[in-house]
């Protein structure tokens, strides 16, 4: 076991489902080495956040400065901190937690550059298509699947790259792909990508974390 300075801290932000978050979750759950201090959303509603209640993972809800008060959304989810996401204030909390890794599970919002000073590097990303294909603003989440199944591609996959000022264009770390037959739905193809995604993301992240 490493000592308390050598931990490794993640941070995982989300929007939606929360799948993702949950396969990293269960996945360091074993390794006392790595843990995820704390998970971020920019959506009230996502079912993510419950996943963060049920994981035990302190909760921070960005730009709902009016939610702060909202005495039934802080007992839903046991909201730890509340931040404008634009706010230089919140990279500094990331920091004062010691993250070593910000993981954007299924989150939609563009990285403000207070964010990406605070984290060279270390900001990476999760895209449901082979980059640069079916990536970009709008680009995200079932459309993906829809525009590839649209336009009779044979293939698909898993992105994970690092994070810049634009969306889904930064450095490539890995990529995953899998054949997409004639017949398949939009929702078979995201059966697909959410297999890969399970089976890839927490292990590159893994790997990742052993060269910091
Ligand atoms: C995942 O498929 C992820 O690749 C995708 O959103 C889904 C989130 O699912 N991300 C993007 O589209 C980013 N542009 P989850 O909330 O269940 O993990």
């Amino acid at each position: 076991m490493l000592t308390d300075y050598q931990m490794k801290r993640l941070a995982i932000f989300v929007s939606g489902g929360g799948t993702n978050l949950q396969q990293i979750a269960d996945y360091f759950a074993p390794n006392p080495d790595v843990k995820v201090v704390c998970v971020v959303s920019n959506n009230k509603d996502a079912y993510a956040n419950v996943r963060a209640k049920n994981l035990g993972i302190p909760l921070v809800m960005l730009n709902s400065k009016a939610k702060v008060h909202d005495a039934e959304l802080q007992s839903q989810y046991e909201v730890a901190e509340t931040f404008d996401f634009q706010d230089k204030a919140f990279s500094e909390y990331l920091k004062s937690l010691g993250v070593d890794l910000v993981v954007l599970a299924g989150f939609l919002w563009l990285i403000p550059q207070h964010l990406l000073d605070a984290f060279p590097m270390r900001i990476i990303n999760i895209h449901p298509a082979l980059l640069p294909k079916y990536g970009g603003k709008g680009f995200y989440g079932h459309h993906v699947h829809e525009a590839v199944v649209a336009h009779h591609e044979k293939e698909s996959g898993i992105t994970i790259h690092y994070v810049n000022e634009h969306y889904d264009s930064g450095d490539i770390i890995f990529q995953k792909s899998v054949v997409v037959e004639e017949n398949d739905t939009a929702d078979d193809v995201a059966a697909k990508i959410h297999i890969l995604e399970r089976d890839n993301f927490p292990v590159v992240i893994d790997k990742l974390l052993e060269k910091l």
